[in-house]
């Protein structure tokens, strides 16, 4: 090979991998739990983007929301032969055999925005997620914060029952508020990360509440859900963002859009790019057998309405949510 062809040589393997005898496209394999949240559409949407800058022939199985059709879409991969596999596991437990079995057939797994239990962490290679307990604990101290010692009732909706998400989301609040007896979590329950359900739950809280009068400030564990419980207290007649704080995670643009309303206060940022570290990491891997570090962690970022939240909006608007 001459140096010119070498080096086109080297240009094109920065997408494929490279052996001795030429360069392969590398075929991966995304169980998704579904379609759930905003938040979830974009990290499809810019997963599927981020495998076609890299030349990677990406097949996504859409879970809906069901551990056993996730584990079939495992097995499914398996028998495919992929290179590899990625996985965000709508619950923690119960992967262990699946992902043996990946392993056994040498397909390296890269779980992406959720964790799965302990017991199973040498089964897979690496994990691209935020840090969820921060995430909770950010949204604890600001509601302290702006709460000051004023006595506040605080109503919270969480996530997916059994989702690591959820148990640290709902930790790192309680860690975050921690010490400030004025602050009380009185009602607390899932709202599966869905507006729809968010909006139920947080009628039933009005309801339980008898009018909502005495509910300080809403934490829910995504925006999605925040935008429903929005809709059920202005349907209560109660004015979230000013009467009732809000507080939520993941930045989705709708939030903004509520926030540049006055209907939110403050939510933290979960970046919908899990799958390009998850790419480069398995790229690497594959080409000079790199073992990328056990946790890739992504950034979490708290937004108020003192961010120029109609700005946000507009910049966030058309990137797949
Ligand atoms: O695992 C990440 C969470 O899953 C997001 O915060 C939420 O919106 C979701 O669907």
């Amino acid at each position: 090979m001459n140096f010119k062809a070498l080096n086109a040589a080297v240009v094109v393997c920065g997408a494929l991998v490279c052996s001795g005898a030429g360069a392969k496209e590398l075929t991966i394999g995304f169980s998704q739990i579904g379609s759930e949240s905003g938040w979830r559409a974009a990290e499809t949407t810019v997963s599927k983007a981020e495998a076609k800058k890299r030349n990677i022939n990406f097949k996504i199985a859409d879970a809906q929301q069901k551990q056993e059709n996730q584990i079939r879409a495992i097995r499914s991969f398996i028998a495919q032969g992929v290179d590899a596999i990625f996985l965000a596991p709508v619950v923690a437990t119960g992967w262990n055999a699946v992902l043996r079995e990946a392993k056994e057939a040498k397909i390296p797994v890269v779980l992406l925005d959720r964790d799965i239990d302990p017991s199973g962490k040498d089964l897979y290679l690496t994990a691209v997620t935020s840090d969820s307990v921060h995430e909770g604990k950010v949204a604890g101290e600001w509601l302290v914060k702006t709460v000051g010692s004023k006595s506040c009732n605080v109503v919270e909706l969480q996530g997916t029952v059994g989702a690591s998400v959820a148990a640290n989301r709902k930790k790192g609040f309680e860690q975050g508020i921690a010490g400030h007896a004025n602050l009380k979590i009185v009602r607390s329950q899932t709202g599966d990360f869905t507006r729809a359900k968010g909006k139920e739950v947080m009628e039933s809280f009005i309801k339980a509440d008898g009018g909502g009068k005495s509910i300080c400030a809403v934490y829910a564990h995504n925006d999605d859900m925040m935008v429903g419980a929005i809709q059920a207290m202005k349907e209560a007649g109660l004015k979230p963002g000013s009467d009732v704080l809000t507080v939520s995670i993941d930045a989705v643009p709708d939030i903004f859009k509520a926030m540049a309303a006055g209907e939110a206060n403050a939510t933290v940022e979960l970046t919908p790019d899990m799958a390009g570290p998850a790419f480069d990491a398995v790229i690497a891997y594959k080409a000079k057998g790199t073992t990328p570090p056990k946790w890739i962690q992504t950034v979490s970022k708290l937004y108020t309405g003192a961010d120029n939240p109609q700005a946000v909006y507009e910049s966030k608007k058309d990137l797949g949510y």
